[in-house]
């Protein structure tokens, strides 16, 4: 890929496909015949999240014969170096419970990098974008946009954080660290999944961390949070996307953030 390249096309082609799934999942939303199973995992999914990534998934085979496609409901399928990333419904505890804050993501990586990243989160009438290169911007559709940056806030004691849940942090044996850093920030809020990380890109949200993300989970908010000036790592410090973990900051606080939640690892600076 060369780093001139630009993924117009491709952002185009990921707000259609938002659209034409937005009307669908909204229309589950409100109905009061979801369907909803259970996982092995014992987390729910409901048939809307499995029409959603069909939809996207029959749009895709037409529109990009060649490329791969991940998604969280079906697997992998397909070969080559783009592959788009799709999490039908992120937030689907919110989604069956009636809770508006739930997304649709689709993102396009090319090699290693993700170069392409939507949230549409209809129920709130949001979404947040960005491309490579190109910035990242929010609004109701690419032509009415504003564009993102994050916050500058430089002291802990001045930051908002948010997160998703605790049982990630005692699974990963660091509740202690991570329960210290939520008290030396000004506010903790759980807003919880694909949120936390778009108002990080807003610059409403200094913070967002998670000990237990897949890579459908992140890879639409990496080029958010970056493009907005950000930077998005695994929570060992290294550069998406991977499934894993994840921390974004403002860029500024997130080598002290790093180091609040490695406290053995001082190489991690
Ligand atoms: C969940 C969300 C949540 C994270 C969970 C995920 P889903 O995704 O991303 O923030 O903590 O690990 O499973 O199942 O609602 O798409
Ligand atoms: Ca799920
Ligand atoms: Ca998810
Ligand atoms: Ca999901």
């Amino acid at each position: 890929t060369s780093a001139t390249e630009t993924y117009n096309d491709d952002l185009r082609l990921a707000h259609v496909l938002a659209d034409s799934v937005d009307a669908q999942t909204m229309e589950r939303f409100k109905a009061l015949d979801l369907k909803v199973e259970t996982k092995p995992d014992l987390t729910p999914v409901t048939d809307a999240d499995r029409a959603a990534e069909e939809a996207i998934r029959g749009q895709l085979s037409r529109s990009r014969p060649r490329d791969a496609v991940i998604g969280e409901e079906f697997g992998t399928t397909g070969h080559g170096a783009r592959r788009w990333i799709i999490d039908p419904i992120d937030g689907t505890k919110n989604f069956v419970r009636g809770v508006p804050v739930w997304a649709t993501l689709i993102a396009l990586a090319d090699g290693d990098e993700v170069v392409v990243g939507v949230v549409s989160a209809p129920a709130l009438g949001r979404r947040w974008w960005a491309a490579r290169g190109a910035g990242a911007y929010t609004g109701r559709s690419l032509a009415s946009a504003t564009r993102l940056k994050v916050s500058n806030v430089s002291s802990l004691a001045d930051a908002s954080l948010s997160y998703s849940s605790l049982s990630g942090w005692k699974d990963r044996g660091s509740l202690d660290d991570f329960l210290g850093l939520t008290d030396s920030v000004w506010r903790t809020r759980a807003y919880g999944d694909f949120w936390s990380y778009c108002l990080v890109a807003e610059g409403a949200v200094d913070i967002a961390t998670e000990p237990d993300l897949a890579l459908y989970d992140m890879a639409a908010l990496v080029p958010i949070v970056t493009e907005a000036g950000g930077r998005f790592t695994s929570l060992e410090g290294e550069d998406g996307p991977w499934g894993g973990n994840a921390l974004a900051t403002n860029a500024i606080l997130h080598s002290e953030v790093l180091a609040r939640l490695n406290p053995h690892h001082d190489d991690l600076l």
